[in-house]
């Protein structure tokens, strides 16, 4: 029936096996909404969500009154469920003195620091709040963020959005690994669902002094729109590509190896190659679950693809992400080709049991 359960002590499409489409949008809360008008807003949130994870229309439906528009746009009539998740999470902005929220402000939720090649395009950035549709049919994941930005009137306007047309992540070990724009493997050495510790340690928000009780059960999401260069790309020789990675394009293994899954060895590769970088034993043991997806939004200013990867990363502890950034951005052969042009961070809420709202803890 391709449902995900939208309820338990996380939320869903972190874990989930990465669907193969994504909607995703940033939204900004509009001037004199209060408090109470966000717990309100988490409430029809909260409810719309369990019914699109299940395949349901919006509220009394498509087809709800003739003499008004329909509580559902009605393009998901008919479609299934798709493996739909929606995720939610709240930006640093929210804790500005607007919501008297201040005081709940983790302190690892600042704004992300300034980061070695930063090209970045401020509209794109950013956002008090943040959904991230996943599904297997990309139709169904535009509805689910088109029907929660429309229960939103009001009270939050789309910033900026992004859609996603592949994944390129693994996120379970049943999953095959999929490729990205540059023709290579992605998500190899991904952190995986099935691996709890893992999941405890580099993702899910525990109980930590420093680690707000609101919070537990959740994580941090970095999304990062990166370009790619691809013409610069397309004109490097093979050998120049599987060197700028640290591992060869068919088959995905580390250089000098032919098992996609065989032991990674960082010293034994290039030293600016991209997995020697990123590599946890270079960055005291930092990890990610990265859960992006390959975009393109046609042909920007100069004439060149504007296309890339929508990187996405859930996270313990955005320091990860900043401690490698801090070192990609210097030092990785693949800065040759990329281009960190969008940038945001959020606090990703913990899950909900039925009957409960979403960030009823941290709104209360
Ligand atoms: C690994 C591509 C950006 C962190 C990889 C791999 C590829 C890749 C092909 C090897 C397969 C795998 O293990 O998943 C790219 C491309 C990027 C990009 C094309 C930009 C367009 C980033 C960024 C970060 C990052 C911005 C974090 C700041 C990692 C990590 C690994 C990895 C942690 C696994 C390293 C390991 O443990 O072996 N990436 N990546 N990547 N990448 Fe990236």
């Amino acid at each position: 029936d391709h449902v995900v359960a939208f309820h338990g002590p996380h939320q869903a499409g972190i874990a989930t096996a990465a669907q193969d489409r994504l909607h995703f949008a940033a939204l900004d809360v509009e001037p004199g909404v209060t408090r109470a008008d966000l717990r309100d807003l988490m409430a029809r949130w909260t409810a719309a969500s369990e019914r699109l994870t299940r395949g349901l229309d919006v509220g009394a439906g498509a087809s709800s009154a003739a003499l008004a528009p329909p509580d559902d746009t009605g393009e998901a009539v008919g479609l299934s469920a798709a493996n739909l998740t929606v995720t939610f999470g709240v930006g640093p902005s929210l804790f500005d003195d607007r919501f008297g929220l201040a005081g709940r402000r983790p302190a690892a939720l600042g704004p992300l620091p300034a980061l070695p090649g930063d090209a970045l395009d401020r509209s794109r950035s950013d956002g008090d709040l943040c959904v991230q549709a996943c599904a297997d049919d990309p139709q169904v994941a535009f509805h689910a963020v088109r029907n929660l930005a429309r229960l939103g009137r009001g009270v939050v306007t789309v910033r900026w959005s992004q859609l996603g047309f592949g994944r390129t992540s693994s996120t379970s070990t049943a999953q095959a690994t999929p490729r990205n724009l540059m023709g290579f493997k992605d998500g190899t050495a991904n952190v995986k669902a099935e691996d709890a510790r893992a999941m405890d340690e580099a993702v899910w928000v525990g109980g930590r002094p420093d680690e707000p009780a609101w919070l537990r059960g959740g994580s941090y999401l970095v999304a990062r729109r990166i370009r790619m260069l691809i013409e610069v790309w397309d004109r490097a020789s093979l050998g120049d590509q599987e060197q700028t990675i640290g591992r060869h394009k068919r088959s995905g293994a580390p250089l000098g190896a032919s098992d996609e899954f065989a032991t990674l060895r960082p010293a034994s590769l290039p030293p600016d190659s991209h997995v020697r970088l990123a590599h946890p034993d270079t960055n005291r043991g930092a990890r990610l679950l990265r859960r992006g997806y390959s975009f393109t939004d046609g042909l920007e200013a100069l004439g060149q693809l504007d296309a890339g990867l929508f990187f996405l990363a859930y996270m313990r502890d955005p320091s990860a992400f900043i401690t490698l950034q801090n070192r990609l951005g210097t030092s990785d052969k693949l800065n040759e080709y990329i281009k960190h042009v969008g940038s945001g961070l959020w606090a990703v809420l913990p899950g909900v049991r039925p009957g409960a709202v979403l960030g009823s803890a941290l709104l209360a």
